[in-house]
């Protein structure tokens, strides 16, 4: 495995892969890896010749700037994982490599950015779009790999791809769990032991909506109810907890038989930020 962090050294290199026929498996992330990304590395290591992984902390997808520097960096950890995980390629590289200026691009990403993420994470969206292409450009992968942990980001991504005519596919992989539930996250490792305890009850709110859903509430009676339960857990302050059509992230009155259906959920826990959702 190959440690990069610089642009043309990372395009000279796929090149030569890709003359020579080379299929490459992207796995963009931002470090701090834990299972939930490494089970993507071993999806592009079995479906391609060659896995390309990124680790940059993008600044400029942060609005909150407590939030970037407290996000945590483990790249020699980090590596040592990818290296058991069969990545070819890692591509690190810094700020400065990756932004030589501030980029004066903004990417509107319309109705997906003003909702749920977008609503309380302005110009987070354009901050993603703009380092996703940019990481395409560089790596001009085959397929690239995201969990559909971060739905909006999937949708938001799938958009990228269509509007920009990137020439790859895009696999979107279930999200990994603890074994109590938790969604795998970089941030889970800023809780608290006694938030960490408490942090599957995140997932549990899901499934409790799911229960609701099927049991003929509509989605305002699920939200409601939801909302109550979370009353008997001060310890978390939901932002919000929405019940979507799963692909277009559109609002739905009610979950109909066979529409592909949503819960979205986002919560501060011990000051850390988490989300998560389900699909069904
Ligand atoms: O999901 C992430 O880790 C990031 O948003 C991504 C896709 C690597 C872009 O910085």
């Amino acid at each position: 495995m190959v440690i990069i962090e610089n642009i043309s050294e990372t395009t000279e290199f796929l090149k030569n892969q890709i003359k020579n026929g080379k299929s490459i498996g992207f796995v963009p992330t931002m470090g701090a890896l834990h299972q939930g990304h490494i089970a993507l590395v071993e999806k592009a290591k079995l479906e391609n010749d060659i896995v390309v992984c990124s680790i940059f902390v993008n600044p400029t997808q942060f609005n909150n700037p407590e939030d970037l520097k407290k996000y945590p960096r483990t790249l020699e950890e980090d590596c040592k994982m990818l290296q058991v995980a069969g990545c070819d390629l890692v591509f690190a590289p810094s700020a400065e490599e990756m932004y030589e200026e501030t980029p004066v691009l903004k990417i509107d990403f319309g109705y997906l950015e003003q909702i749920l993420e977008g609503k309380f994470r302005p110009g987070h969206f354009n901050g993603v779009g703009i380092v996703v292409s940019k990481l395409f450009n560089i790596v001009k992968p085959t397929k690239a790999y995201f969990g559909q942990k971060d739905l909006q980001q999937v949708a938001v991504v799938k958009r990228l791809v269509k509007d920009l005519s990137f020439d790859l596919e895009l696999i979107v992989c279930d999200t990994i769990r603890e074994s109590d539930g938790l969604a795998m996250s970089s941030r889970n490792r800023r809780l608290s032991s006694s938030a960490r305890e408490v942090a599957p009850k995140i997932f549990e709110s899901l499934l409790i909506g799911q229960k609701y859903l099927f049991e003929g509430l509509n989605v305002e009676e699920t939200k409601q109810k939801v909302v109550e339960w979370y009353e008997n857990s001060p310890e978390f302050t939901l932002e919000y907890y929405e019940i979507v059509e799963a692909d277009t992230l559109n609002p739905i009155e009610k979950k109909h038989e066979g529409q592909k259906t949503a819960i979205v959920i986002a919560a501060f826990l011990d000051g850390v930020r988490l989300i998560d959702n389900i699909v069904f």
